[in-house]
């Protein structure tokens, strides 16, 4: 069964692709490389045991999406493929709402045309803006507080009336909360062009001695002071998505979003101290001012991802740490 992954190369992409071939689907990815790494796909071969199709292709480039279609005998389509920093985005809100909501447009008008109706959505938990309450429920209140999160918003609005005007999509809305950690192997992980924006690659390069690392406030009404998170590690959330496309397979059409999250929240102290322990350095770091726009607590319920995919995440903040490190150790 061939499966389009687009954004197949980056983070999350390449550790679903792995998961994806493992579970015994044909992948085909369509990635234009801007913020991963061509050596990327030799290393989802390998791990995932079979050879792969690869595009070099932008999402912006309809023609280009339906020629992968009319290639490959395709029966879902995970969409990955998008800008996702969000400071980014407020500086440069247009490239994002291009980039991000037209590459949607084009790749669900390729799918229609071609009568592949079935899409997993990459969302993100910052669609819940800043919740009232936590745990947080798929049934919570949506709001955007930047232009990224905006377009993840927009497009979870698109593909529910796609839904609604076409009872033959189906299609799921995966929101993700703090992906960290890296494949066991070393070989794929995250590796962000340019210096990164997330908490675990920054700490990462303080252990090295790359950079000074700052919290971001200790002020917040928290047990400590300082953000929490619910962080999961990149193996269990591509693990998510096999278990999220076994259900659309099978699962009746229209629009369900889902959680992945563990279900419990770790504050930035927490995090550095869980990887001092887990790794054994002591990290240099300091307190800092509130970082514009974050939001004192998030963490998911992850119940109906359980319920409905019979997914929870296994793996624990020691290996999201340990498996980090290695990644980053075996990069230079
Ligand atoms: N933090 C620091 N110092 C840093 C970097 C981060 O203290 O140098 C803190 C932040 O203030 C925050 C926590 O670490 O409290 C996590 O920050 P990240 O930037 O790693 O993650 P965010 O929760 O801000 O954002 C992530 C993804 C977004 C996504 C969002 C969903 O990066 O893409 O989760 O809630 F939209």
């Amino acid at each position: 069964m061939k499966i389009l992954v687009t954004g197949g190369a980056g983070f999350i992409g390449s550790h679903t692709c792995v998961e994806l071939m493992k579970s015994g689907y044909d992948i085909v990815i369509a990635d234009n490389f801007c913020n991963s790494k061509r050596e990327t796909i030799g290393r989802i071969e390998e791990l995932g045991g079979k050879s792969l199709r690869l595009y070099e292709a932008d999402m912006l480039d309809l023609e280009a999406l339906r020629k992968i279609f009319a290639e490959n005998d395709i029966c879902a389509a995970i969409h990955f493929a998008a800008l996702k920093a969000v400071g980014e985005s407020v500086r440069q809100p247009v490239r994002y709402y291009h980039n991000n909501i037209t590459g949607a447009l084009n790749l669900v008008t390729a799918m229609n045309d071609a009568g592949c109706k079935k899409i997993i959505f990459s969302s993100s938990a910052t669609v819940y803006g800043d919740p009232a309450t936590v745990p947080i429920k798929e049934t919570f209140p949506l709001s955007a507080a930047s232009p990224y999160a905006q377009t993840k918003l927009v497009t979870e609005n698109l593909l529910r009336d796609l839904c609604v005007s076409d009872p033959e999509w189906t299609c799921i809305l995966l929101r993700y909360f703090n992906p960290v950690g890296a494949h066991e192997s070393g070989l794929i992980g995250e590796d962000p062009n340019g210096i990164p924006n997330n908490l675990m690659p920054l700490v990462v390069m303080a252990a090295q001695g790359k950079r000074q690392l700052k919290v971001f406030g200790n002020d917040y009404p928290t047990r400590d002071g300082t953000c929490i998170r619910d962080y999961i590690h990149v193996v269990d959330l591509a693990q998510g998505h096999v278990a999220a496309l076994n259900y659309l397979k099978k699962c009746a059409p229209g629009a369900e979003a889902i959680n992945l999250g563990s279900g419990s929240g770790s504050s930035v102290l927490e995090i550095l101290n869980a990887f001092e322990k887990a790794v054994g350095v002591k990290l240099p770091w300091e307190m800092g001012e509130r970082r514009p726009g974050d939001v004192p607590q998030l963490y998911a319920d992850p119940s109906k991802a359980k319920e409905l995919l019979g997914w929870e995440t296994k793996l624990t903040l020691e290996d999201m740490c340990l498996s980090s490190w290695n990644f980053a150790n075996r990069q230079g």
